[in-house]
């Protein structure tokens, strides 16, 4: 199922565009199919991603073809940036959008006819991510309209608090209008650990939006604003940032929800498969790592895939199954479980390779 989110929030400089870039940088890096629509006349996402809008002979704002021209296909306006990461680039014509359609009877659907074509196609995309200008005009109307999803960054000022209400009554009028409701979950961004005011504004926006804030924070780092004017998303400019570390946090917990509800069907439905065999599962962009035991205190899966540095699973439902997917491409993988500070094999595989130590390490082999 493609996920539409639209990034959004009238209030300027919050982070929009940087999670767009590098969110998707990053969920495109973990194998999903992403597009990228930049749908603010400032075309920063285009920009910052290395492409000047006056260079191509199409964007966006053709799509929409207001002026009554040829309309370009789809593929002659979307820009392929590598084999999981494309972009619908923007211009600075769509400050025209509004005027254009402001008469127009469905002038906040014209974004979700367009994305029709694209979401007719078998699977093209996982995720489509809108960034949106920083008002609350017809354009981003359009995106809230099409998206399932909105991510609303927040960067740790008194404007920013004050801004939230609004957007938060905007979206609740949109969603009443259209009969139907997103989900919509907050980001903290531009955020200084040491800064006691940011702190402040965390527990506020923490109370307001509580379980719908991402536990992931994006951290000032200035490297982010330097990959931006290169034309680099961070994944490509510097995987070893702090900028870097937390997009793909950011990109994990998302993908973790998707996993968490097929991880929950598996559980439901397959009780007979649990008892039978547990062991590692592909999922979409990773493997979902299984341990069945109902005593333990805490299960870890450790493998050269993070540096055998452990990462919890977390125990699901009360059948004792333990379950953690970690995000990982084609390829082969030792790993083992550290169940209650002690090393054990996967007893749901039998795949096994000889270590350098003339122990054994349980194995997983990624095909596609
Ligand atoms: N985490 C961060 N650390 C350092 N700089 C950042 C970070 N996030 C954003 N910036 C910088 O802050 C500025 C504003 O960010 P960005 O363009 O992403 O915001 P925006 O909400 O899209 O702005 P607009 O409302 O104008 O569209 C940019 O120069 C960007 O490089
Ligand atoms: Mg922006």
């Amino acid at each position: 199922m493609i996920r539409v989110i639209a990034i959004a929030n009238q209030k300027g400089g919050c982070g929009k565009t940087t999670t767009t870039i590098n969110l998707g940088a990053c969920l495109a890096r973990l194998n999903q199919r992403v597009l990228l629509v930049d749908l603010d006349p400032q075309a920063h996402t285009t920009v910052g991603l290395g492409i000047l809008p006056e260079k191509l002979d199409w964007t966006l704002y053709d799509l929409f073809c207001p002026e009554g021209k040829r309309r370009p296909t789809w593929e002659e306006v979307v820009l392929r940036l590598n084999p999981y990461l494309y972009l619908c680039p923007g211009d600075l014509r769509l400050h025209q959008f509004e005027e254009f359609f402001t008469t127009h009877s469905q002038k906040e659907k014209q974004l979700k006819y367009l994305l029709f074509f694209a979401l007719s196609k078998p699977k093209p995309f996982d995720y489509i991510l809108l960034d949106c200008p920083p008002n609350m005009g017809l354009l981003t109307h359009n995106a809230l309209e099409v998206s399932q999803e909105v991510i609303i960054p927040i960067e740790p000022s008194f404007f920013s608090l004050h801004g939230l209400a609004k957007i938060s009554e905007t979206l609740q009028r949109v969603c009443e209008k259209r009969g139907r409701t997103h989900e919509t979950n907050a980001l903290l961004t531009l955020f200084e650990t040491h800064d006691r005011f940011g702190q402040e504004v965390y527990e506020e926006v923490k109370k307001y939006f509580q379980d719908r804030l991402f536990h992931t924070v994006i951290h000032r780092d200035g490297i982010l604003r330097e990959a931006a004017g290169a034309g680099l998303s961070i994944v490509d400019f510097d995987p070893n940032s702090m900028g870097y570390r937390d997009h793909m946090g950011l990109a994990t917990e998302i993908l973790e929800r998707r996993w968490r509800s097929e991880a929950t069907a598996l559980d439901t439905a397959e009780d007979d498969f649990l008892r039978r065999s547990v062991g590692p599962r592909r999922v979409s962009g990773g493997v979902l790592f299984q341990y069945l035991a109902p005593e333990a205190k805490e299960v870890f899966v450790v493998g050269d895939f993070n540096q055998w540095v452990g990462v919890p699973l977390l125990r699901r439902n009360g059948n004792g199954c333990w379950q953690k997917v970690v995000p990982l491409r084609k390829g082969g993988y030792r790993y083992k479980f550290l169940v209650d500070g002690e090393w054990q094999l996967d007893p749901g595989s039998s795949e096994k390779k000889e270590n350098q130590h003339g122990n054994w390490d349980s194995y997983v082999e990624i095909n596609d």
